[in-house]
């Protein structure tokens, strides 16, 4: 492991409590800095502890820009279920953040390779992200790389596999309605992040192990990080 850090707490909390301090001090070390994030359920106490350190005055996103990692495809960015919609409603409205300084690769282009090019040279040209939240999928995903035979370089366009359809259903009416396919940042945009940060839940704690103790496999994409030179783990024990 080149510059890999395991932090386990002792709960959800004490996780998110963990995240939410290096996020902060990300912003105060540098105001002007890009946040890579991510959606789903680990982030959402971060998330909630950003924006109350924003309320109550100790962080200030106005300078702040925002790359996410991933978006559904198919659905607009007012659908409830959308990655955009999650963003806006679990930390960008809730902060000081200029929302023209919050991107997220869209789900409603008219020609999808088109805007994965598009959303590559926005990243690059904003010289990668500082810091790189990421949760990790039981089945070893980070961001929409799925288990594959080869590690995708580049924003793409991707089949989403049953396991992830079925993880991410508990969120939906029905499992019907849960997009197939959806578009992301690729491992190249993910290993130029200066720094990453990954949070995991207590029911993550084997695919962790796998990953980051495991062999460098693209059949558990997260694997990878173990050659990125600056990775914190935060696995949370209950
Ligand atoms: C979300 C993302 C995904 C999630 C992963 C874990 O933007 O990129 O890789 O981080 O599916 O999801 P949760 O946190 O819901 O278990």
């Amino acid at each position: 492991m080149i510059g890999m850090r395991m932090i386990e707490t002792k709960n959800y909390q004490e996780m998110s409590r963990k995240a939410a301090g290096l996020i902060g001090g990300q912003v105060l070390l540098k105001p002007d800095c890009v946040l890579g994030l991510a959606t789903g359920s680990s982030p959402i106490g971060t998330y909630d502890l950003l924006a109350k350190g924003c309320e109550e005055g100790l962080l200030d996103f106005s300078q702040v820009r925002t790359v996410n990692l991933d978006e559904y495809c198919g659905l607009k960015a007012a659908d409830p279920q959308s990655y955009r919609y999650f963003m806006d409603t679990h930390l960008f409205d809730r902060v000081n953040i200029n929302k023209e300084n919050t991107f997220l690769p869209s789900g409603t282009a008219p020609d999808m390779e088109a805007e994965a090019q598009r959303y590559e040279a926005l990243v690059r040209s904003m010289g990668g992200a500082d810091l790189q939240l990421l949760g990790i999928g039981h089945n070893g995903h980070i961001g929409f790389n799925e288990p594959a035979d080869h590690f995708p370089a580049a924003v793409h366009q991707v089949q989403l596999t049953e396991s992830t359809i079925r993880a991410n259903s508990r969120l939906f009416d029905k499992i019907e309605d849960v997009p197939t396919t959806a578009i992301t940042m690729g491992i190249g945009l993910i290993m130029l992040a200066r720094k990453i940060l990954l949070i995991a839940g207590a029911d993550k704690r084997a695919i962790v192990e796998e990953a980051f103790y495991g062999k460098i496999t693209p059949q558990v994409p997260a694997s990878i990080l173990q050659l990125h030179p600056d990775v914190t783990v935060i696995l949370a024990k209950e």
